[in-house]
């Protein structure tokens, strides 16, 4: 469904992005992971249409649907920010109450939280429909009960539109509990890539094993 191939990007004679070859499936919850810099926002933009490789192909669907990094709010309550795109709005209320923020629906969405305003921005992408659904660190500013509402949100949506997901994080639960493959990128290059627990447990390279070392890891 997705596929690259020898995809390279680079700022300034700096390749951040280096993918020889990268497949992804029709279904597939895959998680990006890898130390800051390590080109994981890089690879989404480029995957969401907002920069160009400077060499490789890459062949995706069409409709496909971007969350950055650093979430924003519209103004207007919480529906106004969902449905803004066109979304449906009893839609946008289900996906509230989905995501536990059902009782801030009518507040200004300026006034949010951090980890509020990510499971906002989330709503915004999943009432729309998709074929591949690009999240940059979905959780990264949710506490253990808004990381879980992510997962299962982005779960069901799985189910339901059978798109394929890539995220990026730095939560190897994340990455254990929510997806079905786990790449870790050193320096724009992927090094390691499988199912999440057995990259994890079984690390492929001395220098993936050191990364993961980095982590607690309770999976
Ligand atoms: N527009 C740009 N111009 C120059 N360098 C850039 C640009 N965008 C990204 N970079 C560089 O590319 C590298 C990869 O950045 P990227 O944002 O993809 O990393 P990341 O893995 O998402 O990191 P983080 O975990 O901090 O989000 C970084 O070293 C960054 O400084
Ligand atoms: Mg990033």
């Amino acid at each position: 469904m997705i596929k690259l191939e020898n995809v390279k990007k680079r700022y300034a004679e700096r390749t951040v992005l280096d993918i020889p070859l990268l497949s992804i499936a029709q279904g597939e919850i895959v998680a990006f992971a890898g130390a800051n810099g390590s080109g994981k926002t890089t690879l989404l933009r480029l995957l969401a249409g907002l920069i160009q490789a400077d060499e490789g192909s890459a062949q995706l669907p069409a409709e496909r649907l971007y969350m950055p990094q650093q979430c924003y709010a519209f103004r207007g309550d919480l529906v106004k920010n969902i449905t803004l795109g066109g979304g449906d709005a009893a839609k946008a209320r289900q996906l509230l109450e989905a995501l536990e923020l059902s009782a801030l629906a009518d507040k200004p969405a300026r006034s949010l939280s951090g980890g509020e305003l990510q499971r906002l921005a989330l709503c915004r992408l999943l009432v729309r429909d998709c074929r591949v659904l690009l999240l940059d660190e979905p959780t990264a500013a949710c506490d253990a009960r808004g990381a879980e509402l992510v997962l299962h949100a982005i779960q069901a949506y799985r189910e339901a539109h059978d798109c394929a997901v890539l995220m990026t994080t730095h939560s190897p639960v994340l990455a254990a509990k929510g997806a079905d493959r786990l790449i870790i990128l050193n320096s724009g290059k992927p090094e390691a890539d499988g199912e999440p627990r057995e990259v994890l447990l079984h690390p492929a390279t001395e220098w993936a094993k050191s990364f993961i070392a980095g982590w607690k890891i309770e999976c």
